[in-house]
């Protein structure tokens, strides 16, 4: 069994994914090639957003959105303590301030409370200016952004979405990478929709935000690649990638996005009363980036783990640390105890298999499994 099975996709797509591979070849457009334009053109639709721009990776698009609105020195971004290195990462990177917020046990997302008070704390110490809120979709879970936007607007703070694993999501219909004033997505090749290397996306209704990103992500292009009028990067998505993602987001809208929720539901129905299972609240649809269960202590969740290894049932732990303990942050004066919630997901978080083509078979390999290490231990 794979933790996320590309081989199986690529079985399945394979007739389309090469046919659009070798048209690439054959037209030499390795870059910048009209399968970019058509790719953006889909995306934007499907979000529900007037752009998309794509670049090289998720981390582009976050830095690309951050430098679109010149944030910097001085400035405080608020990020959860629990989530993938880059979203704070990036922060770093443009010179501004990292600020950390807890999250909620139960969507592993932002805790709007805990945002406020970080908010009126940095307010209160008046070293930084608080600027931006990056809520993340994690798992595949939008965040609460009814209430973040709310607490946005009354701080007047930017958001920027960091849906790199919450590409098809939705809430109420609004579909992720439609929430923040710029949104983001990766195509790292193991997210809900990914290509066959690095990729990532920009989205935003603002026009202006638009047209800076389109010249920051090409050398801080004017009026052509040879005229440049700010500093930028280098970060653009390969034709070949493009050409690949059309044929993958066809299969994505089609039916893996409605075969990962199908997946995750069979998993809730076989493990709800023996684990903590992902709870989605009313109104919100998950992309799946993950199946995270979560045990009662690090113990029970290590001992898990080894018990399904030992079966050759792959599982993984998202996230080990909270991002307060990182060694690259640990100038931010944290204390280690800091933020309780994301200490204990840490602690007792286990991501299953999750793909849209794992078998009912597959799921009931490792559901059983599961239930018999935990009945094993109430006996002892
Ligand atoms: C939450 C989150 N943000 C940002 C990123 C960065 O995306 P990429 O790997 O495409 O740079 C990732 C990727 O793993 C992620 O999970």
């Amino acid at each position: 069994m794979q933790f996320r099975d590309l081989q199986r996709q690529y079985q399945a797509l394979k007739k389309d994914i090469d046919m659009a591979m070798l048209k690439v070849a054959e037209g030499c457009n390795f870059i910048g090639g009209m399968q970019v334009k058509q790719l953006e053109t889909e995306l934007a639709e499907y979000v529900g957003v007037k752009h998309c721009i794509t670049c090289a990776n998720g981390t582009d698009a976050l830095t690309l959105a951050l430098m679109a609105w010149g944030v910097g020195k001085g400035d405080a971004v608020f990020v959860p303590d629990f989530t993938f290195f880059a979203s704070a990462e990036v922060v770093s990177l443009v010179g501004a301030a990292p600020v950390f917020t807890d999250v909620k046990k139960e969507t592993f997302n932002i805790d709007p409370c805990s945002l406020e008070l970080q908010i009126q704390k940095v307010i209160d110490e008046g070293k930084f200016t608080p600027k931006v809120v990056i809520a993340v979709d994690l798992f595949g879970l939008p965040a609460e952004f009814d209430a973040i936007n709310k607490i946005a607007q009354k701080y007047n703070l930017k958001v920027l979405e960091d849906g790199a694993q919450g590409f098809g999501g939705s809430i109420y219909g609004k579909k992720a990478c439609s929430f923040g004033d710029i949104s983001i997505t990766s195509f790292f090749p193991a997210k809900p929709l990914g290509c066959y290397g690095d990729g990532g996306a920009v989205f935003t209704d603002n026009n202006q935000a638009a047209v800076l990103i389109e010249s920051l992500k090409v050398h801080g292009k004017g009026e052509n690649k040879y005229d440049n009028i700010r500093i930028g990067l280098n970060s653009r998505l390969d034709t070949i990638q493009a050409a690949i993602l059309l044929v993958k987001l066809k299969a994505f809208k089609e039916y893996e996005l409605t075969a990962v929720n199908s997946v995750a539901d069979r998993y809730t129905a076989e493990l709800d009363g023996f684990v903590e299972v992902p709870k989605i609240e009313k109104g919100y649809y998950s992309s799946w980036a993950q199946y995270t269960i979560r045990l009662e202590n690090k113990e029970q969740r290590d001992e898990l783990q080894t018990a399904l290894k030992e079966q050759s049932i792959p599982s993984m732990i998202y996230y080990q640390k909270p991002m307060h303990m990182q060694g690259a942050f640990k100038n931010l004066g944290y204390c280690d105890d800091d933020f309780a919630n994301a200490w204990e997901l840490c602690d007792t978080v286990l991501s299953l298999p999750m793909h849209p083509y794992l078998s009912a078979k597959d799921i009931e390999e490792s559901t059983k499994l599961i239930k018999k290490y935990l009945n094993r231990r109430k006996d002892i």
